[in-house]
């Protein structure tokens, strides 16, 4: 099994992140941001850019595998922002940390606890797809009330009316406009956005939005017994031109792969990819790059290789939002 150790040393309160610049209004509001073991780069980076105080969490994964986590500072009366992705490597330990933290929250006296998951794990087993199936993100979210989360915020789930069926508030931010900016800043300005099927259409219409070129996709279908995908670009033309492929999980890469090879048979002159959630599994990666797609760039919902975009921004916007 491939679980690996978090560690946090433990800091006293003191020592945690205090708000550089807050105004008094921002230092008169109680939400305290917790680092989940999976994200404390990025509830650190939240806890700076809000000024909302941060609460450590100290972490070890027993010989046996099972996780422990322990608040390293008072939330008693506080409202509470767990930060906690469920990525990949070892999801199903973080998924747990994440409710053993919302347990030990509500046992501190926290008095609201709100669950920040960038990445949310078993979010594409949204639907019974074939008979003997359950729903498991349902399920997870069940579990989740049960540990003490009564709200609930991701970042481009997978589909997002699976939120209306979860037991608390539960909302999707995206992270799309912070991933064309990205492109933007980079001086490609005026790219095709191309989702690689239709069902991620609207994402690259964000993107487009703010790379202000033109928009496209591709379709594709997919096998369920197998997980095989066909992709084929009807009325699409891509020679030329400097295409973003937009989508929001790479998981295998075959989706990017597939699209990326057609579009360099059609004569596309340069190739970029951008997700939210670079899973990345086995050699994806290099498997991406081969079929002619020149740089990934991914979000901190998956911290890795690829990514090269901070979720911060967004998160703490919501936050603040909160108040
Ligand atoms: C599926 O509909 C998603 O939007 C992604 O396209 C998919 O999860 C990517 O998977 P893979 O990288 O294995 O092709």
């Amino acid at each position: 099994m491939q679980f690996e150790t978090e560690k946090v040393a433990p800091q006293s309160e003191d020592k945690a992140l205090k708000p550089k610049h807050a105004s008094k209004r921002e230092e008169a509001y109680t939400l305290k941001v917790i680092s989940g073991p999976a994200s404390r780069e990025l509830a650190e980076a939240v806890s700076a850019q809000t000024g909302f105080q941060n609460v450590p969490v100290v972490s070890k994964i027993f010989p046996d595998g099972e996780s422990y986590v322990r608040l390293d500072g008072s939330v008693q009366g506080e409202d509470v922002a767990i930060v906690q992705t469920t990525c990949p490597p070892m999801q199903d330990g973080r998924l747990f940390q994440l409710a053993f933290l919302a347990d030990s929250a509500r046992r501190a006296g926290a008095k609201k606890v709100a669950a920040v998951v960038p990445y949310l794990a078993y979010a594409r087993q949204d639907k019974t797809f074939l008979t003997g199936e359950g729903i498991s993100v349902e399920t997870i979210a069940r579990m989740l009330k049960a540990a003490g989360i009564d709200q609930f915020v991701t970042v481009n789930i997978h589909s997002e009316p699976t939120l209306g069926q979860f037991p608390f508030p539960a909302k999707t931010l995206s992270a799309i406009p912070l991933i064309a900016e990205y492109f933007v800043k980079k001086g490609f300005k005026g790219a095709l956005a191309l989702s690689p099927d239709k069902g991620a259409m609207y994402i690259a219409k964000q993107a487009q939005e703010v790379l202000d070129g033109d928009v496209g996709h591709l379709s594709k279908t997919r096998d369920r017994y197998t997980g095989q995908t066909v992709q084929t670009a009807e009325g699409l033309n891509v020679k030329g031109q400097t295409v973003i492929i937009l989508d929001d999980i790479i998981s295998t890469g075959g989706t990017i792969v597939g699209a990326a090879k057609i579009l360099r048979e059609q004569g596309a002159k340069h190739v970029f990819c951008g997700c939210v959630h670079g899973l990345l599994i086995g050699d994806a990666e290099k498997r991406i790059l081969d079929a002619g797609v020149e740089e990934i760039v991914g979000t901190d919902s998956v911290p890795g290789s690829v990514s090269k975009v901070s979720l911060a921004p967004l998160i703490s916007q919501e936050l603040k939002a909160q108040k």
